[in-house]
């Protein structure tokens, strides 16, 4: 491995840095050494070497297609290198997620989250059959499976199952149904419980958190930071790995560079290593020029022949030692995407829709309609129902009370997430863009090529075929299917997912362009700058649109205040705006009528009945979930103490009760965050 502070670091000679003193050789969990890969023609990385300590949290960053899921494959066994060796401490144990796809059988949420190891799984079963009723003849067989079961930790580790598949976003109810009954970002998300429940000496994690919301993705990083063993893992989440990272891998240019420090810190010393770098070459190529006007002048000279010749040996010597510029990213090309034919004015109205999943009531009364040409980021907190409203606009999900309405030659598209089911593997990525000729008759293999080409699929990267290609480029290539057919209602859930940061730009690029009308979910605020025309925020089942970019959308709720913004005619369907105080109150100045008092305090007493109430029910709420939190505390130290185990049954019944109190202080914490939203918003509204 290279590394980047030394100056003249020559692109191919792979070094192992071996730490300072004090740091044994076998404190290091993993050790590659001179590993080379290529798919085909093409070298992904050459001679890279690396050490990775048990308290390493490496981010392996590196454009789309660099090779990182590859590299991962490599350490992990899943693919052999072409050369070099790849040494594991004695002992120890690793745990990968992969990128896209995870198997799921017929067994459960939680039996999948506590197969740490096949041998545990297997217990555990067996256990579970003679509770069930197994024969009393090898009771002996019984109590020895119980000892290695407590052995390798028993029921602990479906107590710490449940936390942390909670902490993923599953509900208590979800994890008895079968792991395949959920979609793939889902069961990742198991995959994942299952190995933070068994702790590895090394976790390596493919994108973990393509598939998370913001809350969940908050609370893994928070899991992370206390995780006791190594990590490597592959972001494109600056803000997760700037939380996360001591120290960043780049893998660029069939290299692997090691900097220490986070992700930004990691930018830093690039730039500078890049200026460095571009200094180096000019006064390189400064003194091969000067060297050359000599050569050329007196080369012919017989006095002064030998001079020359040794001046072009020295050219000869300081062209081999050039530095090599670092490869530039690949430029932004500008080009025509084609239109969708126009719709109506009014492209889709949702009226008097109540929508719930089960007991969770996501909109009582919803009235929405889009507009032509709106570009509408939805933000708000999780779980307010953003998703929903974008597959209820996309009529993805049915209404279940009220109406949906298309407007007149409206089409709707749904991208969501991780939608590349649709694509097949077999095909080419140009066979797989010819095939929108269906969608759309426009298409010709020039155009293709040129939308191909503005999300970075070069020269003969579009006979690549579907199955070969990584994470990035197969998001890359779904998007630009969409582009070439678009719908002129385009509805995106997260579309930057996967995707590097060239590739975001030649979407934003395709979506500036575009002029049918656009909703959309991002995190991504560099993303939402550059697209959203409007922002709709959406909470507790109520919408509050903001007619402007998303920095307007900030300086009115933040800076401004909720007043202010209510005040400017932007409040919409705020909760709380029939509560302002009488207009003639609040704008006559002067002594104040008879009327006037009156009004006013009528509105104090209107307001503050259910503001004392709602204030009551914030503080019973904390207490509940103070003695909630209490009891789970208490259940969980009992299912750790080994006395428990010998009460045959007491572990079943205190994990039941322990799921019931994990149900109930997810539903009070639901209600708390509710309350006292609604509290804040009614203090604030109301000065
Ligand atoms: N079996 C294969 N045969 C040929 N090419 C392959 C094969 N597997 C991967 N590739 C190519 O190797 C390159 C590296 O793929 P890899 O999945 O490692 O990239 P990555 O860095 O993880 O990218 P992303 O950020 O998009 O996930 C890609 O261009 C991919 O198309
Ligand atoms: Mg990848």
């Amino acid at each position: 491995m290279l590394h980047p502070g030394e100056p003249r670091g020559h692109p191919n000679s792979a070094r192992l840095t071996r730490p300072g003193r004090g740091c044994p050789v076998e404190s290091f969990v993993l050790t590659l050494a001179g590993i080379t890969k290529a798919h085909g023609p093409r070298t992904l990385f050459r001679d890279v070497s690396v050490f990775v300590g048990r308290a390493d949290r490496f981010g392996l960053v590196g454009p789309n297609g660099a090779g990182k899921t590859t590299l991962l494959n490599v350490i992990c066994g899943r693919e052999s290198p072409d050369s070099g060796s790849i040494t594991w401490e004695k002992g120890s144990s690793f745990g990968y997620l992969p990128q896209e796809t995870a198997p799921a059988g017929a067994e459960t949420v939680l039996d999948l989250a506590t197969a740490v190891t096949p041998e545990f799984a297997e217990l555990r079963d067996r256990l579970r059959a003679m509770e069930a009723g197994g024969s009393p003849a090898c009771l002996e067989a019984e109590f020895e499976d119980r000892r290695r079961f407590d052995e390798l930790g028993g029921y602990g580790v479906e107590t710490k199952a449940r936390i942390v598949l909670t902490g993923l976003g599953f509900r208590p109810a979800d994890l008895d149904r079968p792991a395949r009954a959920f979609s793939g970002g889902w069961v990742m998300r198991a995959h994942l419980a299952r190995l933070l429940v068994r702790e590895p000496a090394l976790l390596l994690l493919d994108e973990p958190t393509n598939h998370l919301d913001l809350e969940v993705l908050l609370w893994l990083q928070d899991y992370l930071a206390r995780y006791p063993g190594g990590l490597i893992i592959i972001s494109h989440d600056r803000a997760f790995l700037n939380a996360l990272c001591t120290g960043i891998l780049e893998l660029r240019g069939q290299e692997l560079l090691r900097w220490t420090g986070n992700y930004d810190a990691f930018v830093r010393q690039r730039a500078a290593h890049v200026e460095q770098q571009l200094s180096l070459h000019k006064n390189q190529q400064r003194e091969i020029a000067h060297l050359q006007r000599f050569v050329d002048r007196f080369g012919a000279k017989a006095s002064l022949a030998s001079r020359a010749k040794s001046k072009e040996k020295q050219i000869e010597r300081l062209k081999e030692a050039a530095i090599e510029l670092p490869e530039e990213d690949p430029r932004r090309i500008s080009f025509r995407f084609p239109q969708p034919p126009r719709s109506a004015l009014r492209v889709v109205t949702l009226r008097g829709v109540r929508q719930a999943y089960g007991e969770n009531v996501v909109y009582r009364d919803l009235n929405f309609h889009a507009e032509r040409g709106q570009r509408l980021v939805l933000v708000g907190p999780n779980g307010a129902g953003k998703s929903t409203l974008l597959k209820l606009l996309a009529g993805v999900i049915p209404v279940q009370k009220g109406t949906r309405e298309l407007g007149g030659s409206v089409t709707a598209g749904y991208f969501a997430q991780n939608r590349l089911d649709n694509l097949d593997a077999r095909r080419t990525v140009l066979e797989e863009a010819m095939e929108m000729r269906a969608a759309n008759p426009g298409v010709t293999e020039r155009l293709a090529r040129t939308i191909l080409g503005g999300f970075l699929f070069r020269k003969d990267d579009v006979f690549k075929k579907v199955a070969v290609l990584s994470g990035g480029e197969k998001s890359r290539l779904a998007l630009a299917r969409l582009l070439l057919a678009p719908p002129n209602l385009l509805l995106m859930d997260e579309p930057t997912t996967h995707l590097d940061i060239p590739s975001i730009d030649a979407l934003v690029n395709a979506l500036r362009q575009y002029e049918g009308t656009l909703i959309f979910i991002s995190h991504d605020v560099h993303f939402i700058r550059s697209v959203a025309k409007g922002v709709l925020h959406v909470a507790a089942g109520h919408l509050t649109p903001y007619a402007g970019d998303y920095d307007y959308f900030l300086e009115k709720s933040h800076a401004a205040g909720a007043r202010e913004a209510l005040t400017a005619g932007l409040g919409g369907a705020r909760p709380g705006g029939r509560e302002r105080p009488p207009p003639a109150a609040a704008a006559r100045a002067g002594p104040k009528t008879r009327e006037q008092r009156r009004a006013e305090a009528e509105w104090r007493a209107a307001r503050s009945a259910p503001l004392r109430a709602l204030r009551a029910q914030v503080s019973d709420l904390e207490r509940t979930i103070a003695d909630l939190e209490a009891r789970q505390a208490e259940l969980t130290a009992a299912l750790e103490a080994p006395e428990t185990y010998a009460h045959p049954g007491r572990a079943q019944a205190l994990n039941r009760e322990l799921s019931g109190v994990v149900a109930q202080l997810q539903a009070a914490a639901a209600d708390w965050e509710r309350c006292a939203s609604g509290l804040e918003r009614i203090e604030k509204g109301g000065g």
